[in-house]
């Protein structure tokens, strides 16, 4: 199990006063909205992670996560610390749970469900009937075959996790781009005719009852002719009874496609019909203040509907987005906080103070110096970012039974289990843009050679 290295732990972990104190403003803001008051005083103590703000707003803050990485440690402990919804990336998928026709295999959506509800994690369910990534069989199927398939993936997939899902993307992306309106090709419609989104809808419900069942798609953040028709449909279903309880809005967007204006009004028209809506898929290529002005109105926007339930970007770092060369996500390569993690706390309500100043940027670099048979020597290399910094914080996690026995060049403290220390400059944290310096630490071994985790360094 990584050990995650958290300087403000997430809420589970987080002590019972400041649990309380959660407590006591969800508490208080569902009071507010029942009386149609929607500003909260600022009396709590501002969050400082995401989750932690967004749950201050009664809502989760959650990240697509890729099995194969929850071993990389700073991916564990930004996810650990940060985010309290987790949305499989690519693994819930029909092609990596139902290959072969009848063989369900859930290794990797388990690793990563299993990761989510041992801290107290949220879970979205993506997706059940996507007409991409879908094994070949499935497309070779006649139209009856083809019905009982496509019910039997959703009662399989949906039984496996139920109680453990809070949202399924029942459906994703049928709806064709452009002006049509009308649903693209796939075997689900070419052979099932438009009715193939209620039938799966209903089978859904049958085979998690409690699970919130979504409609899920992209280019319909705004009011346009694929939202149309995306709102068409769920008047209709919501008009004659057919089970949908919210839409995911995917927000996959760059410069070709900004975050529209009439976002939040597109967000409000759906909530309007009785529906929960969420952000599901959340990326904004770019980078500095505008990358960080557009996730703020994201934020924003789904703050000022009732019903936005919650925002999940599509991924933890840059460094695995599905487009990395457009750094669309809110923590760099190196697990820093870029401007936009910034802008989004900020708008979540939350504050940085603490943990880290907009701006001020570091990174911490591990590396292992002398080695003997029962300890080694680390060493920590914090090197400022393209501003000048007067302070740094960087959290090592050290995997039981090791024990840390000395530090030189900085100033730990511990958590309360003595594997997590954090350290602090000693005296004067100032360092020039770009300029270094470093701690040392010995670790004693007993027994065990694994090397530290490092967290993401923060400045201010
Ligand atoms: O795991 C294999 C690896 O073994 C192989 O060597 C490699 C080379 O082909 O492929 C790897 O699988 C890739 C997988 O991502 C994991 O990295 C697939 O080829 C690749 O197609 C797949 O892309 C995913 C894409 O959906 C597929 O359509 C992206 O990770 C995932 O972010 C993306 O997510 C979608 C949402 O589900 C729906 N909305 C749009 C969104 C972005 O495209």
């Amino acid at each position: 199990m990584v050990t995650p290295t958290s300087i403000d732990p997430p809420p589970e972990r987080r002590p019972l006063r400041s649990r309380r104190r959660t407590a006591l403003a969800l508490g208080m803001a569902g009071l507010l909205a029942a009386t149609g008051v929607t500003a909260l005083a600022g009396t709590a103590e501002a969050a400082s992670t995401l989750g932690a703000a967004a749950a201050e707003k009664g809502r989760y803050f959650g990240a697509a996560v890729a099995a194969n990485r929850l071993g990389e440690a700073p991916y564990a402990s930004t996810l650990n610390t940060e985010f309290n919804s987790v949305t499989p990336e690519n693994e819930m998928k029909w092609d990596a749970t139902e290959r072969t026709r009848g063989t369900f295999t859930f290794g990797s959506a388990d690793q990563i469900v299993n990761h989510a509800q041992s801290r107290g994690m949220k879970v979205r369910g993506h997706t059940l009937v996507w007409h991409s990534q879908l094994p070949g069989w499935v497309a070779g199927l006649g139209t009856a075959d083809l019905r009982s398939a496509m019910n039997n993936h959703i009662t399989q997939v949906m039984r496996h996790y139920r109680g453990k899902i809070h949202s399924w993307d029942v459906v994703n992306e049928a709806f064709q781009d452009g002006s049509s309106g009308a649903l693209r090709s796939s075997p689900f419609r070419d052979k099932l005719g438009s009715g193939f989104i209620e039938e799966a809808f209903r089978t859904a419900r049958a085979a998690d009852p409690a699970a919130k069942l979504c409609y899920n798609d992209y280019n319909t953040d705004g009011i346009n002719a694929k939202s149309n028709a995306v709102y068409n449909l769920v008047r209709d279903f919501k008009s004659r009874g057919v089970p949908i309880d919210c839409v995911g809005f995917q927000s996959h967007f760059n410069s070709a496609s900004p975050v529209p204006s009439d976002y939040r009004a597109n967000l409000q028209r759906f909530a309007d019909l009785g529906v929960d809506v969420q952000i599901t898929e959340l990326d904004i290529e770019g980078s500095g203040t505008a990358q960080a002005n557009s996730y703020g109105n994201v934020v924003r926007a789904c703050l000022a509907v009732s019903r936005c339930t919650g925002i999940t970007v599509w991924g933890v770092t840059d460094k695995y987005s599905w487009r990395p060369s457009g750094t669309p996500l809110l923590f760099d390569g190196n697990y820093n906080k870029k401007p936009a993690y910034h802008a989004v706390l900020t708008a979540l309500g939350g504050s940085s103070s603490g943990g880290g100043t907009p701006g001020a940027a570091c990174t911490a670099v591990y590396g292992k110096a002398e080695e003997w048979s029962d300890r080694f020597n680390g060493k920590v290399t914090i090197t400022a970012g393209s501003s000048a910094i007067s302070n740094w914080t960087v959290a090592v996690t050290v995997t039981p039974p090791q024990k840390v026995s000395a530090t030189w060049n900085g100033t730990p403290t511990w958590d309360s289990s003595g594997n997590v220390m954090t350290m602090r400059p000693n005296g004067n944290g100032s360092l020039a843009a770009g300029a270094s310096t470093s701690f040392g630490f010995t670790v004693m071994k007993n027994g065990a050679t694994t090397a530290p985790v490092i967290g993401s360094c923060t400045a201010s």
